[in-house]
């Protein structure tokens, strides 16, 4: 490998192969993600402009999640026309490149938040786009006049193609999971998936030319449990896009298996788990479908927030994951108020606000020594069952470890997922953005 840690090997290469591209310039990215829902949340997790600027220094890419498709017109449309229409909202976010020029602005078109009438997220949608080239036009032209309307410097696919089912048969320990492959090409997902794997390829390959006329950015961004084995071709798309965000992490959540709690995004495979479900598995499979040279444009997806289950009293006591009997989605946190979910800041919280009283048992933080698999905390049920928690996430430190990998590998940077739920009022440390300083710090 490189020796990615030498300063001056960038130096070197910039002034001896001037006439080629400058490979450290392409390294070191952060790409910050920006949840437009937080802009009008209700409470405490609503975040303003204002508060989202202190974020902007570090980041060399903001995404603003998310963009939708029109099911009949296949157009790009907003997925909330008040606040992007007439607050303009878009608009008010690009135009925070007068004070941060450094920053480049993409618009992210699915990201899970596309969703159908029932209330889930539409992928029926995506494919057909896909397999229509008329539809495939209809877009590509919307997408030029959207980013043209509002200011925006690209566009980020996160495509929502059709997700892995998960593997969980009969009693908690009872995993099958067949072998790697079996895992991928589990046929139930989508019949044609060869096909839409081609026309993605596709679709890129137009875009790309149309945006790169006009000087703009093409990226993609893999959603957990997307199989990159059935849906991309990944020298092709590697060869359209600027980068691609990987959806490395979430592989565990109380939505996806409620009865049993695990560390959401471990960096190495663990004993006896699904053994894709890892950071560096995930990074694996798309160095071994390209040649090195690209690996300058994967960027490894790290969340500010943590997962969180009920532990019910046949979890047991020791909190050593995977918890068995977990019972779905904790209660959601004071501030994002969604079950299952606490942002760094509510995770710290109930770090630091124990229960005075004695018998009300606290919640126990526990670290990981090995820097491989992540940290957890728990609070096991009492005698009557209740107020058992266990939240496994990401703090200023394991953010800064799973930086250092991208390092170690000489990937191109981290996806961070998203500026919203860190701490971005500084009320756990006083700092503002602790984790998203912690990665940009060791980058
Ligand atoms: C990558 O390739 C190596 C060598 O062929 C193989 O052993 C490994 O399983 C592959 N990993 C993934 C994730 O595809
Ligand atoms: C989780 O536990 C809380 C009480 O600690 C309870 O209110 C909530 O209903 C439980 N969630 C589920 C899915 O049972």
């Amino acid at each position: 490998m490189s020796a990615p840690n030498n300063p001056y090997k960038g130096l070197l290469l910039c002034s001896f192969l001037a006439i080629l591209q400058c490979i450290s310039a392409e390294v070191g990215k952060l790409v910050c993600f920006y949840d437009a829902k937080s802009f009008v949340r209700e409470g405490p997790a609503q975040m303003s402009l204002a508060e989202l600027e202190p974020a902007l220094q570090f980041c060399n890419f903001l995404v603003y999640g998310y963009a939708g498709i029109d099911a009949e017109t296949y157009k790009i449309k907003s997925l909330d026309p008040s606040l992007t229409h007439d607050h303009q909202h878009y608009r008010h976010i690009t135009a925070l490149r007068q004070k941060f020029p450094h920053v480049r602005f993409l618009l992210s078109v699915g990201g899970d938040r596309d969703l159908d009438s029932e209330g889930v997220a539409d992928t029926g949608k995506y494919l057909r786009l896909l397999e229509q080239p008329e539809h495939r036009r209809s877009f590509q032209a919307s997408v030029i006049a959207e980013l043209k309307n509002n200011g925006f410097d690209g566009l980020d696919l996160a495509w929502q193609f059709p997700k892995n089912k998960p593997k969980v048969q009969q009693g908690v320990f009872k995993r099958v999971w067949g072998s790697v492959r079996g895992w991928f090409s589990s046929p139930s997902v989508d019949e044609k998936a060869e096909e839409h794997r081609e026309q993605f390829a596709t679709l890129l390959g137009e875009l790309q030319s149309d945006l790169r006329r006009s000087g703009q950015l093409l990226t993609v961004t893999m959603l957990p449990h997307v199989s990159a084995e059935l849906f991309i071709d990944v020298p092709k798309v590697l060869g359209h896009v600027d980068f691609v965000n990987l959806g490395t992490y979430d592989f565990q959540s109380p939505e996806r298996d409620p009865k049993v709690a695990d560390l959401p995004a471990p960096l190495y495979a663990m004993y006896d788990r699904d053994p894709s479900h890892n950071v560096q598995y995930q990074v694996q499979y798309w160095m071994n479908q390209t040649s090195e040279i690209s690996a300058h444009k994967l960027h490894v997806g790290v969340a500010s927030y943590g997962r969180a289950w009920n532990m019910t009293r046949n979890s047991g006591i020791t909190g050593y994951p995977p918890i068995p009997a977990a019972n779905g989605a904790a209660p959601a946190g004071r501030q994002t108020v969604t079950p299952g979910l606490l942002s760094w800041p509510e995770t710290c919280d109930l770090l630091q606000q124990q229960p005075q009283d004695r018998e009300v048992p606290h919640l126990r933080k526990v670290g990981d020594p090995t820097k491989r698999f992540g940290i957890y905390a728990y609070r096991a049920a009492d005698d009557q069952g209740e107020n058992g928690l266990w939240v496994g996430y990401e703090d200023p430190t394991t953010a800064a470890i799973k930086a250092g990998f991208v390092q170690a590998q000489g990937l191109g940077g981290v996806a961070f997922h998203d500026l919203s739920l860190d701490d971005f009022r500084g009320q756990c440390a006083g700092e503002k953005f602790p984790i998203l300083r912690s990665i940009k710090y060791k980058l």
